[in-house]
Order: structure tokens, then C-alpha cells, then sequence
């Protein structure tokens, strides 16, 4: 995944701040340091510092979870209902429209001062039986009338409409999906988009779809000359939607900013809307944090949503995609974005970096020194004196990332930034090469006799 930096937050202001001045000593690193203390300690609020939203997919269902609730009300300020917006839900029968349970979650979105992402108008999928049956003008009108109604009903209380999702086929072929919609003719989309602009004209209207987030991919190419034919003409459109579901077989590209950035040059919004990543640990965590740095480096990329709270909320649970494990706690990932976001649960290092411990048994003291300097990484060198029977733990400021080390065998914990370091028969000194990723401050160490 490539890194790029984002400009605007304070995480990058900082990092820009301690690499300037890595030769100078310690303590004034330290004092240059000092604000990313004052940094947000949640999703929404840090991403609200570069002025975007962090937002997640919503159940109505789950609004009786007080963990889950607890959660959403901290860390998020925009909310999409998971499925209970979609046309099954909301007209299912013709003419008939029950919003039950999207009042619940707009109601309670609304109630705690967030945001709503409305999902969706009009769908091949997820069709109430009566519209899975239709073909051509019936349909048409039935579609229109579908986005007339709903979009009139929450006038006024959505920042973006999902208008049309998933129209275009994956695969090569760069053609429209072959669904019923489709077939009553290829100006349905724009017609959607016409509806909804009349029926709520202060909502921003995207184009929301999957497997779009390569930009050398046929479907994201189709839908990015749909779009720019809509500017064109002057069909209303504001925004586009990445839903940016990944996993092993399907992984963040690599010119994930190219996509979104490309996109944002036509004059819309670009949004990730349904974020999940399959996986664990740093693997997971590292993706996370390269959608975060994509959309932070893309003007006109205004929020992320996840699609989900935690990994057992997720409608691919088995595959742990979240940022909250299945008991509420926050994992790797979520530690991963919250830092690229530019917030931060912990401070870095305020004092010099050698700490001393005496535990019953005796004591030890580790002192760290500078090694070499590449770009985009250092090296660091642990010598460490009082007995040869040590451990010393060296603890990274997130985005670091420890790729090599040497003189020692080190075990981490589960966030990938604290390492373990025990002797290895090789003297009683060990050393290490940190990929910084824009964060130059200095590694902490304790030592403690093992
Ligand atoms: O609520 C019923 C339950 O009463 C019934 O017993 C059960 C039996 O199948 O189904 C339950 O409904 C399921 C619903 O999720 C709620 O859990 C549906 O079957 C199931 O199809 C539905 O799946 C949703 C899926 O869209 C449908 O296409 C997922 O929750 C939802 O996360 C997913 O979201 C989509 C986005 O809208 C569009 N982009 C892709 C994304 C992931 O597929």
C-alpha cells in the first residue's frame, strides 16, 4: 500500500516537526512533541481535526447493546443504517412504506448530534418480491416513485443518499449490470439521481459500488466515464461512494489514492463508505491505516464509514474485519487509524529515553543511542548494563513499525509495538531498524531483570 502523507492532520504536522530536528537533543524533541498529547482521543473526533467524518454501518437491532451503543455514541458521528433503508425494508409492498426501524437509527443518529448516510434508493439487490417482478416503464416508475417517497420522508435529515448502488458489472467487461433496472433503460441511474436531487434537494447524491478502488480495474475506468458524462451534462451528481470491501484475495491496492484522487478531480466528493478488512494484528492494522492515509491525502475525500462495529457485527464475522473484536475492545486496526487520523490514546516519550527499574532480584539500566538514518527508517542500538540476566521492552510511537533486529530473539504483543528483548548469547547488547512512517521520536525503554 502506498503512503502518502496527510497534510492537513497533526499527526503528519508533528512528525514533520521531530524529523527536522532528530540531531538536536532529546529534550527538545521532546518539548516539539509535546501537542500530540492535546490530539483526539476518538475516531470522529480526530477525523473532524481535518474536517471529515468517521462513521459506521448501524443495526437496528443492535440499538439494545449498551456495549455496542457505548461505542457507536464515542467514536463515530455519521451513521448509515446497514440495511434498513434498502427497498425490502422500506416499501414492502407497493406503495406501502413502513420506517420503523430506519427511525430508530436516524432518530437515535440525530439524537446524539450525528450525522446519516442514507443507503439505499435504488438496487439490483435486496428488492421487496413485488419489484423483483417488474420489468420495464412499471418498474421505472415504481423506482421513481420509490426514491420520491423516501427521500421526501427524510427531506432535510441526510447528508449523502447512496442513490444508486452497484449498477456496473465486475470483470473485464466494463458494462453496465444486467439487472431489471437496467433494462428499463440506460438513463435509469441518471433519472435516479434527477428524483432525488426534487425530492431532497439538500442532500449530497452518490454513486456508491464495490471493486472500484483499483484504478487500472474495467469497472472502476466504466464508472469513473459514467460520472464524468454526468458532469458533463449536468446530472446531479456530488459524491462517490468506495465501499472498500477487503480481504487477502481482494487487497487495498496500491494506487488506492490515485483512484480516489482521480475521482475527486471531476468535481465530486469521494467518500469510503463500507469499509472492512479481513485479518488480524499488524497485517490488518497496516491496511487500515494506508485507506486512512488515502482518503486523508485527497482534499475532497470527506469521511470514512466502516461497515460495522464489531468483528461479530459483521456481516463477514468470521473473517474479523473490524476495529472492535467481538467483546468491544479496541484491536490493532483501530489503533492504526485513530494515529493516521492524527489522534492518540497514549503520549509519546516526554522524557530521555532510558529508564531504570530495581525489582527484588537486582536491576539493570538500558541506554539507547542513534544508529543510521534512511528516509524512512533508523536504526537504534540497546546497550544494556547491572546484569546479564535482563529484558528490555522497547515501545514504538504508532505508525513505527520494527523490521529488523539483531543480538537478540524478541517476542511482541499483539499491537506489534512493544517489543520484548531478552539476551541471545550475544553480549549484552541488541539493536533494531524502526520503519517510521513519518514518526521520528525516539523508542522507550524499560529494563527489568528476567
Ligand atoms: O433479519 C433476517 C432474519 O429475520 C432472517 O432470519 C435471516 C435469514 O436469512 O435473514 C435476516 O436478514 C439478513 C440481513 O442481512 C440482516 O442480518 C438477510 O438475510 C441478509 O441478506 C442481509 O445481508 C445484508 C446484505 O447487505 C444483503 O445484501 C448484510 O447484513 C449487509 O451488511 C449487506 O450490506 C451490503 C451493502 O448494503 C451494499 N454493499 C455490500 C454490503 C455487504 O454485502
Amino acid at each position: 500500500m502506498r503512503t502518502v502523507p496527510n497534510v492537513r492532520s497533526k499527526l503528519f504536522r508533528n512528525a514533520v516537526v521531530a524529523g527536522a530536528v532528530t540531531a538536536v537533543a532529546a529534550a527538545t524533541v521532546a518539548v516539539l512533541s509535546a501537542p500530540a498529547a492535546q490530539a483526539a482521543t476518538t475516531l470522529a473526533g480526530a477525523a473532524q481535526e481535518s474536517g471529515r467524518y468517521y462513521g459506521t454501518a448501524v443495526a437496528a437491532g443492535r440499538l439494545s447493546d449498551s456495549t455496542y451503543v457505548g461505542i457507536l455514541n464515542r467514536e463515530f458521528d455519521m451513521v448509515t443504517a446497514e440495511n434498513e433503508m434498502k427497498l425490502d425494508a422500506t416499501e414492502p409492498n407497493q406503495n406501502q412504506f413502513t420506517f420503523t426501524n430506519a427511525d430508530r437509527i436516524v432518530n437515535h443518529a440525530i439524537g446524539q448530534g450525528k450525522r446519516v448516510r442514507g443507503h439505499t434508493l435504488a438496487w439490483h439487490s435486496q428488492q421487496p418480491g413485488w419489484m423483483q417482478r417488474m420489468e420495464g416503464s412499471a418498474l421505472r416508475q415504481a423506482m421513481l416513485n420509490h426514491i420520491t417517497r423516501v427521500a421526501t420522508y427524510y427531506r432535510g435529515k441526510i447528508y449523502a443518499w447512496d442513490v444508486v448502488n452497484e449498477a456496473f458489472e465486475d470483470g473485464s467487461s466494463g458494462a453496465r449490470r444486467n439487472s431489471n433496472l437496467q433494462r428499463t433503460g440506460n438513463d435509469w441511474i441518471e433519472a435516479a439521481f434527477r428524483a432525488a436531487r426534487s425530492a431532497d434537494p439538500g442532500a449530497k447524491l452518490c454513486y456508491n459500488d464495490y471493486n472500484t478502488d483499483n484504478w487500472s480495474h474495467a469497472k472502476t475506468q466504466a464508472v469513473y466515464r459514467m460520472v464524468q458524462d454526468f458532469k458533463s451534462r449536468g446530472v446531479p451528481i456530488d459524491c462517490v461512494g468506495f465501499q472498500a470491501h477487503f480481504n487477502s484475495g481482494n487487497p487495498v491496492p496500491s494506487n488506492y489514492h490515485t483512484t480516489l484522487q482521480n475521482f475527486a478531480n471531476l468535481g465530486v466528493d469521494v467518500q469510503i463508505t463500507e469499509l472492512d478488512i479481513e485479518g488480524s494484528g499488524t497485517t490488518q492494522a497496516d491496511q487500515y491505516r494506508g485507506v486512512t492515509q488515502a482518503c486523508l491525502a485527497v482534499t475532497r475525500c470527506t469521511g470514512i464509514t466502516v461497515w460495522g462495529i464489531r468483528d461479530t457485527d459483521s456481516w463477514r464475522a468470521s473473517g474479523t474485519p473490524l476495529l472492535f473484536d467481538g467483546s468491544g475492545n479496541k484491536k490493532p486496526a483501530y489503533h492504526a487509524v485513530l494515529a493516521a487520523l492524527g489522534g492518540t490514546t497514549t503520549t509519546g516519550p516526554t522524557t530521555p529515553p532510558v529508564t531504570t527499574t530495581t525489582p527484588p532480584t537486582g536491576s539493570c539500566t538500558a541506554t539507547y543511542s542513534e544508529g543510521q538514518k534512511w528516509s524512512d527508517r533508523f536504526n537504534g542500538n540497546v546497550t544494556v548494563s547491572g546484569t546479564n540476566n535482563w529484558v528490555v521492552t522497547v515501545t514504538l510511537s504508532s505508525p513505527q513499525r520494527i523490521i529488523a533486529t539483531w543480538n537478540t530473539s524478541p517476542t511482541w504483543d499483539s499491537t506489534g509495538l512493544v517489543m520484548t528483548a531478552r539476551p541471545n548469547g550475544n553480549g549484552n547488547s541488541f539493536g533494531f531498524t524502526v520503519q517510521h512512517g513519518g514518526n521520528w521520536s525516539w523508542p522507550r525503554l524499560s529494563c527489568r531483570v528476567g
